[in-house]
């Protein structure tokens, strides 16, 4: 069956729909394809492999065509497909969840560390030839080992991270879900607490969930300020998430220390002005970006379509709730 890969991905994947007979096409464009491009490349094909950058809707599914089985997201994040509109279509869509996990954990974990010892800073300070020797005072930041950790959405990520925090750096772990998680309580002594208690008491705050209308600008204005003066910040999750104009304006105005951020509001732009601040480390959505993780989301994305087109259900089927 005809498979459309919307970007080069790792070889991996490709492969394996090659070799279960399947007819791959892979755009050439490194780049991801406008709305009227997609349409067209899509024409007629049994399955989709996609980029969190390809918005996939009715417009597209209808594109597609009926005999159109799944659209297989390149990433664990799927806020770029309409599920209603694939749904009413019996269209499958999965994603690429557990393989990414640690890499995405890893990175904010390192932008914890960058933004409490000012590293991003520190070398560019170096860079520029400023340092003349050293300093009582100089570019001083927060303690990270032994701090409290607060973590909002406990999933498969928060709690990657929560464990490394907790074991590693013996920090005290607290987090906000719907869901408390018994055993994680028990093995690293975590606490599930309303938010407002989480925001007002945490030295670090890490953002774990994913991008849905109750989650957009989950963090604003109100958050920042109830944050204590010496918190970092860090999202790797989505960008609306956090409102970014408030961002800055809390970097500014030093309502929070420092922030780490992977992902942005209006990707590729980032929000004017915060560039410009010290006191932020910024990454361009590279949390899952390890050869490893980006190898295996390749094949489980493959597995996913090659399931689906055998009329299996795909293991990381995606669910309307
Ligand atoms: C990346 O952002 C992903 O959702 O995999
Ligand atoms: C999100 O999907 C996660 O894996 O935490």
């Amino acid at each position: 069956m005809k498979v459309f890969v919307t970007r080069k991905i790792p070889q991996v994947g490709l492969d394996l729909l090659a070799q279960a007979g399947h007819m791959v096409e892979v755009s050439e464009l490194d780049r991801p394809l406008t709305r009227d491009e997609l349409k067209q490349k899509v024409s007629g094909v049994e399955a989709i492999l996609s980029q969190l950058t390809d918005k996939i809707d009715e417009e597209i599914l209808d594109a597609a065509g009926k005999q159109l089985k799944v659209v297989a997201n390149y990433a664990v994040g799927y806020d770029n497909i309409n599920l209603k509109d694939a749904e009413t279509r019996r269209v499958l869509i999965t994603n690429t969840p557990d393989v990414l996990t640690d890499a995405v954990a890893d990175q904010a974990f390192a932008l914890m560390m960058a933004a409490a010892r000012r590293i991003a800073e520190s070398d560019r300070f170096a860079r520029a030839g400023k340092y003349t020797g050293w300093q009582p005072f100089l570019l001083l930041g927060q303690d990270v080992f032994g701090k409290t950790l607060g973590i909002v959405g406990l999933g498969r990520i928060g709690s990657a991270l929560a464990k490394r925090a907790a074991k590693g750096f013996s920090m005290r772990i607290l987090y906000h879900d719907q869901k408390p998680n018994a055993e994680l309580d028990a093995e690293i002594g975590s606490k599930n607490v309303e938010m407002d208690e989480l925001l007002k008491t945490s030295d670090f705050i890490s953002v774990h969930v994913p991008l849905l209308d109750s989650t957009r600008h989950l963090f604003s204005t109100k958050q920042f300020e109830m944050m204590k003066k010496t918190a970092v910040f860090v999202n790797t999750s989505r960008g609306p998430v956090v409102d970014e104009a408030a961002l800055l304006e809390a970097l500014k105005k030093g309502d929070i220390f420092g922030a780490g951020i992977d992902v942005w509001e209006f990707e590729p732009k980032l929000t004017a002005g915060l560039s410009e601040l010290p006191n932020i480390v910024i990454t361009p959505h590279t949390a899952s970006a390890t050869i490893e993780a980006r190898n295996n989301m390749s094949k489980v994305a493959a597995e996913n379509i090659i399931a689906a087109l055998k009329g299996e259900v795909p293991p990381n089927l995606v669910k309307l709730v």
